[in-house]
């Protein structure tokens, strides 16, 4: 029998790609999005609704899900979404939306299955995190700070699930092409004092973004990351990558050097 596999915010960018990826690879896939009608009859995986602000759409994943499928395999936390802005601009309540969805969230869907990974002795969560998880970029403060926790929160899961043969891993992928710029937020309170570097931190987001590589690249990482019995926590995606966290560990004042040169060229 085929695994089954939940993958949350399948309607658009990675998480499209991950389930279409795993669809086509032979697995049964379950998608979600906050407004699976939109989608439904375009997939060919079943989507159903979930949306992470929602405690009422959390705690009744687990029926709707079990309606559709007898055993859940793999999840993949990938649904959220990018506060963009410099930090002392962004309301708190902005702030505060980004950890709700971005962290809280992806925790209280690995925890409303866990019950069902724990009965049957077996299970894999695989988190979308961020390259932002491990190093910052300007303009990118609750964002990075939101994906940061989710590494710490799943490193240490990773010990504690080891004994009922559940395996945790995050996916840590650089910039791509996806539509999470035009989903992102920015709302904010305009500080005088920040116009010349919110101008920079724009053009700076903009070379960022141009930067930006294939999400099939994520997809593939995704789908073997699916099929190793024991993966590693950490799993980086993107040219380069190992480079950028390799200045991170042994010198970090270069990778400082090198982001704010490219900031104040852009
Ligand atoms: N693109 C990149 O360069 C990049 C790099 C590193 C990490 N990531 C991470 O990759 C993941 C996917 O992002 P993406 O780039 O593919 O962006 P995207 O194209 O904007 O897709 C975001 C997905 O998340 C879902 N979503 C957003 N907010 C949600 C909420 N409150 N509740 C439920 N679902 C929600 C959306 O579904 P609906 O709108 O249909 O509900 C959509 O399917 C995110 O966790 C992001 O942080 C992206």
């Amino acid at each position: 029998m085929s695994q089954t596999i939940l993958v949350t915010g399948a309607s658009s960018g990675f998480g499209l790609l991950i389930a279409n990826k795993l669809h086509k690879s032979g697995y049964t896939v379950i998608g979600t999005s906050r407004n699976p009608e939109k989608y439904a009859s375009k997939l060919p995986f079943k989507m159903i609704a979930l949306d992470l602000d929602s405690a009422q759409s959390i705690d009744t994943l687990p029926d709707r899900l079990f309606k559709e499928i007898a055993q859940l395999d793999i999840l993949i936390n990938n649904a959220g979404f990018l506060v963009n802005g410099i930090a002392e601009e962004i309301p708190i309540e902005l702030g505060r939306q980004q950890f709700e969805t971005n962290f809280w969230g992806t925790i209280k869907v690995t925890n409303a299955v866990l019950p069902y990974f724990r009965k049957q002795k077996s299970g894999k969560i695989i988190t979308i995190g961020s390259i932002t998880g491990l190093v910052a970029f300007p303009s990118t403060a609750y964002y990075a700070a939101s994906k940061h926790a989710l590494e710490g929160y799943y490193k240490a899961l990773r010990y504690e699930l080891t004994e009922f043969n559940i395996r945790v891993a995050m996916i840590e992928p650089g910039s791509f092409k996806t539509n999470i710029m035009e989903n992102s937020s920015t709302t904010l309170n305009r500080i005088e004092d920040y116009n010349s570097l919110r101008r920079k931190s724009e053009k700076y987001a903009d070379f960022i973004v141009e930067q930006g590589e294939d999400p099939a690249m994520v997809a593939a990482k995704v789908l073997k990351v699916v099929e190793t019995e024991n993966p590693n926590f950490r799993n980086l995606v993107g040219n380069g990558l190992s480079v950028l966290i390799t200045l991170q560990h042994f010198a970090y004042g270069m990778l400082e050097k090198t982001i704010l040169k490219q900031l104040n060229q852009a």
